[in-house]
């Protein structure tokens, strides 16, 4: 999940005076960075270190990663000629992230590497409000304002993570997760309406490539049937919707992924030894369940917790 390297020390080093989305884009630093939880921690895939806004950053829009903020838009996208200033994504502007995946693909061996893009919604949500916002009050408004403009801006979006995601596929990712994020902050119906057809672009674009399709969101359980439909093959679960209620949603016959609670990371080792056997014994009742957080690694987590908490699953302690 987002940020694992962060409470590395190894990564921190590693990113010493080389801005978030710069390392991004330069494909030994991305791939040193996919490894090191992987060498660590010994899970069993790795996740290609890159972010959402980097296929917006691709498209030559100014964003930035702010320390501790979020990504930071220079310009935001809220009017008809903002949205025709947007360019798209060539095979040279996608040439660093397929070098870094190939790079990891390499390096990994037999582990598998899961790549990744942001769903319309939670990029466009960053895209038009200009930074991270809980209550998104400018997209709420062009939703209802302007849907035209809207589902442009959307519809642009969908083909950039498409691209993106499918370069990464196509270098050797051997899953790719479609992360919307925030689409929990939608009640079902704008879901419905403002979102969704988006994501099942993106989805459909992608139908093709031999690979699962991992879609995840947060606070996302009124919405996990809709998500599911909009052609997913694995739904992540975050940590407040337990995986045997997910899978009576879902309706029986969907591999689950995640769940576990970031929080239990802080706390006592039994607590979180205690969670986990919850968590797994739920998952049991879905068709698979891929063990994974229900959401980021905490910054401040002691990574030998993690590690420990991976042999656990594992079976080894
Ligand atoms: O853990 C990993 O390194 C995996 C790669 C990964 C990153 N971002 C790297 C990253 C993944 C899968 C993401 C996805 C991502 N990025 C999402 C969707 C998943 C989720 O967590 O909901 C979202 C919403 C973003 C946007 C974003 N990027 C946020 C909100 C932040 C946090 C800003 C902060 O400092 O609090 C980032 C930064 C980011 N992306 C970091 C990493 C490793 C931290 C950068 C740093 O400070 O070193």
């Amino acid at each position: 999940m987002r940020q694992a390297g962060r409470s590395l020390p190894e990564y921190r080093k590693a990113r010493e005076g080389v801005a978030m989305l710069d390392s991004c884009l330069r494909p030994e630093l991305a791939a040193e960075i996919t490894l090191q939880p992987v060498r660590r921690h010994k899970v069993d895939a790795g996740i290609f270190f890159s972010d959402i806004v980097v296929p917006l950053k691709l498209a030559g829009v100014g964003v930035e990663i702010a320390p501790g903020v979020g990504p930071v838009l220079e310009n935001p996208v809220r009017t008809r000629a903002d949205f025709g200033r947007l360019g798209e994504l060539t095979p040279d502007s996608l040439q660093p992230i397929v070098d870094a995946v190939k790079l990891s693909v390499a390096e990994l061996g037999s582990t598998p590497l899961i790549g990744f893009g942001g769903a319309p919604f939670t990029v466009a949500s960053y895209l038009i409000e200009g930074g991270p916002s809980k209550t998104l009050p400018v997209c709420r408004a062009m939703m209802k304002d302007d849907p035209a403009l809207w589902h442009d801006i959307l519809d642009w979006t969908a083909g950039i993570t498409a691209g993106f995601i499918r370069a990464q596929v196509e270098a050797g990712a051997s899953a790719l997760q479609l992360f919307d994020s925030w689409a929990g902050r939608l009640g079902l119906d704008d879901y419905l309406e403002y979102a969704a057809p988006h994501s099942r672009k993106v989805m459909t674009a992608l139908s093709d490539l031999p690979v699962s399709r991992v879609h995840f969101g947060v606070q996302t359980g009124p919405l996990l049937k809709a998500m599911y439909e909009v052609g997913a093959t694995v739904m992540g679960v975050d940590y407040e919707t337990p995986l045997d209620e997910a899978n009576r949603i879902l309706g029986g016959n969907v591999p689950l992924q995640g769940n576990i609670n970031p929080d239990f990371l802080s706390g006592p080792w039994d607590a979180l030894a205690a969670h986990v056997a919850d968590v797994l014994e739920r998952g049991k009742v879905a068709p698979a369940h891929v063990v994974n957080l229900g959401h980021g690694v905490p910054p401040e987590t002691d990574p030998d917790v993690i590690t420990k908490m991976v042999a656990l699953v594992h079976g080894e302690i």
